[in-house]
């Protein structure tokens, strides 16, 4: 029986993820922790505590305790956070990852899941279809504190057989719990506003085309690349995942789809440089080969869910 510790379980990622991983592997089976409180449906669904993730000794008791065989890393100060306090981020970002790697190795842990993100990339790389293999030189403090961290998932792995397994996420959207600090947050918090206010200032260029991902397509990876068999798997640093590029005015177009009167403003700020210095878009046929990976939501599908369940949460 598989007991796993979700870290970060009340963030964007976490807060879909644990409940998807508690259908899976049963409520009582998923630890769900965070610095901060969670949704009322993760601490409704089974357990939650809150724990801080630099406390390493608090978190090996934990993992002692509760015969944790499994652990999803999922705290980390995001790209724009992470250039307004560079040495904080990059300890936060980097020292939560070792503590993890650390005592999953002394404790023998089965597998980690650690997420890498498409900012480990950088101006030096290809933007079109960025191959899984391929330059990578990031000039911000969260690109360089991702490639390290592969780096380092890679090194456990060959050294201590530890199975880490990573994804290089493209920007997520999601409509349940909000990122906050991102550069591809903006494809976030422009269904709010216009569902709100009906315009959207956005802090990019309106060419500023980034991959981007639907949150259900995303947790179906994350999972599906966990359960797959270890001989598969080639990859152990972490893997280009494609879901769905655009721009921030292909975005607005299709938002006046469903609402016609929708306007959209630009006033780029620090992170138009940041998504320049991304991919435009990802080959990921290696995820695609190795464990099966295929996106299912567009552009259009997700925006009409998008729409429909942000009005319901703001009772529109
Ligand atoms: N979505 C993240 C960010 O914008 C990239 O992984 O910071």
């Amino acid at each position: 029986m598989e007991k796993i510790l979700v870290i970060g379980a009340a963030g964007q990622i976490g807060s879909e993820l644990t409940l998807a991983l508690r259908k899976v592997y049963g409520d009582a089976n998923v630890f769900a922790t965070d610095i901060k409180d969670a949704p009322k449906d993760v601490k409704k669904s089974g357990p939650f505590q809150i724990m801080d993730v630099m406390d390493d000794k608090r978190l090996i008791h934990f993992v002692i305790r509760y015969k944790i065989t499994q652990i999803y890393l999922l705290a980390a100060v995001l790209s724009g956070n992470a250039e307004r306090l560079p040495l904080q981020a990059w300890d936060i970002n980097m020292r939560s990852l070792l503590n993890i790697l650390d005592l999953a190795r002394e404790v023998g842990i089965n597998k980690v899941f650690w997420p890498s993100s498409i900012a480990v990339f950088g101006t030096t790389t290809p933007k079109t279809d960025t191959p899984q293999l391929t330059i990578m030189e990031p000039n911000t403090v969260y690109g360089i504190s991702k490639l390290a961290g592969e780096r380092w998932c890679e090194y456990y792995f060959n050294k201590h057989h530890l199975d880490v397994r990573s994804i290089r996420y493209p920007g997520l959207i999601s409509y349940k719990t909000e990122a906050g600090g991102g550069t591809t947050d903006y494809a976030v918090e422009i269904f709010y506003d216009a569902i709100e206010t009906g315009s959207y200032e956005c802090f990019l260029k309106p060419d500023a085309a980034l991959p981007m991902m639907f949150m259900p397509d995303a947790i179906r990876a994350t999972i599906e690349l966990m359960e797959a068999d270890e001989s598969k798997l080639t990859v152990h640093s972490g893997y280009n995942l494609s879901g769905i590029s655009f721009s921030p005015a292909q975005l607005a177009d299709e938002i006046k789809k469903i609402i016609p009167d929708f306007k959209i403003t630009y006033k780029p700020d620090f992170r138009q440089a940041i998504a320049e210095s991304w991919p435009k878009s990802i080959d990921d046929r290696v995820a695609r080969n190795d464990w099966g990976w295929n996106h299912e939501y567009d552009l259009e599908k997700m925006s009409k869910i998008m729409i429909k369940e942000i009005k319901k949460k703001l009772d529109h």
